[in-house]
């Protein structure tokens, strides 16, 4: 085994503050240096006291954050909407309805094509800092399809997510009910042994609360976490139904109540922010600091998709969190690291703390506030997955 310490760490963010020094949720540590076996976190503290180590990898001052803990994405599809974001920027509003091109292009493509694409959007992930990601199915909506699009995404994380209630397909058009009898039967069946949660898009346009009622609840008889899309277009009483079946997390958040905001509050289920969506679509950003002043956990997520947020930038979504959703940038880091370690019900992955997994991302930059304060530029230069080293993403010095 190998040991490798990373030193001369300027600023160590480790989200640890019972950790070497208790200074803030970010528990940051200067001057600091991490020890690596193994693959995960086996020493932190000030490089000064550092333990002896095979390799010796010299930040020069640089911080260092935790990798970013991506929770939410739908990277499985084939095809194109950029004519769809061009027109609604021209003025056309956004509706859940052009999933369903996404969803053809899909069905036609090869499992070949489907996995080039989204290992092209994993490394694009992983070169700016993501080393946990989320992946959804929610293009297929038909048994075959949604099984292969698990398949798929179960190549490239531990994180599947079985979306086959993301819209009714054009074939059920006139009779969601039905669509909804085969997602919680058949489909179900075949899916559920490829996934580790399910998800159901309860919107106006997508799926009743009576409906996703019906489609957690059979998910999570079948042993899958709960996690929700609710309230992305107008309010609803989905962030409620979301707090009520304990699902780990409810995504998008837009538009929520008092009520709501308090059902979050006193609940373990995370509220996952999407800004890209908000960016793409010209809606308005939910109001982050409302939640986090009422005390409800907060993650941010990328929610890359073709249609309503084709980004795989974290660091872009920190930087729109900042500056439009009323977060600090220590915030809005937690929310993207910690946060969607919560979101995802892990321990392992989201902080730099003995035991962790070594998922490890070095700055070009002095300070964590640059990824906010420096939006657009490419920051992250050199990441470490489970203690492994990548060829550089960006030259280092
Ligand atoms: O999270 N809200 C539902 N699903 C995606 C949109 C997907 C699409 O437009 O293709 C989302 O925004
Ligand atoms: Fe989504």
């Amino acid at each position: 085994m190998t040991t490798e310490l990373i030193t001369d760490i300027g600023q160590l963010v480790t989200n640890d503050p019972a950790g070497p020094r208790d200074d803030s949720p970010l528990g940051i540590v200067t001057d600091a240096a991490v020890l690596v076996a193994d693959g995960r976190i086996a020493w932190v503290g000030p490089a000064s006291d550092a333990p002896a180590a095979d390799v010796v990898t010299s930040v020069r001052g640089a911080a260092v954050i935790p990798g970013f803990v991506d929770s939410h994405s739908h990277i499985v599809f084939a095809g194109d909407r950029a004519a769809e974001f061009e027109a609604r920027m021209n003025g056309t509003a956004y509706s859940a309805g052009g999933i369903r091109s996404t969803v053809e292009a899909t069905r036609a493509a090869s499992d070949a094509d489907l996995l080039g694409r989204a290992t092209a959007l994993v490394s694009e992930m992983r070169a700016q800092g993501t080393t946990t990601i989320e992946i959804k199915s929610g293009y297929g909506l038909t048994i075959d399809d949604e099984q292969r699009l698990l398949e798929l995404a179960g190549r490239l994380t531990d994180e599947v997510t079985f979306l086959g209630a993301h819209v009714v397909p054009p074939e059920f058009a006139d009779d969601g009910d039905s669509y909804v009898d085969l997602v919680v039967g058949d489909m179900l069946d075949a899916c559920a042994p490829l996934a580790r949660w399910i998800d159901v898009f309860c919107e106006t346009g997508a799926f009743t609360p009576e409906q996703s009622r019906r489609i957690l609840t059979a998910g999570a008889s079948r042993g899958l976490g709960i996690r929700m899309h609710a309230s992305q277009l107008g309010a609803g009483p989905g962030v409620q139904l979301a707090v009520e079946l304990g699902a780990a997390s409810v995504d998008h958040c837009t538009y929520l109540t008092d009520d709501d905001v308090a059902a979050l509050a006193g609940s373990k289920t995370v509220a996952t922010l999407l800004p890209g969506v908000e960016f793409s679509t010209r809606h308005p950003y939910p109001d982050a600091r409302r939640m986090i002043d009422a005390g409800v956990t907060v993650a941010i997520a990328s929610d890359c998709n073709p249609g309503s947020s084709f980004t795989s930038s974290m660091p872009f979504c920190v930087a729109v969190a900042v500056r439009d959703m009323r977060m600090t940038p220590a915030e809005a880091l937690w929310a993207a690291t910690a946060g969607g370690a919560a979101a995802l019900r892990r321990d392992d992955v989201g902080r730099i703390r003995v035991g962790a997994r070594a998922d490890v991302v070095e700055l070009a930059a002095p300070s964590y506030v640059h990824l906010a304060y420096r939006p657009g530029v490419p920051l992250i230069r050199r990441v470490w997955k489970d203690g492994a080293l990548p060829d550089p993403v960006v030259p280092s010095r």
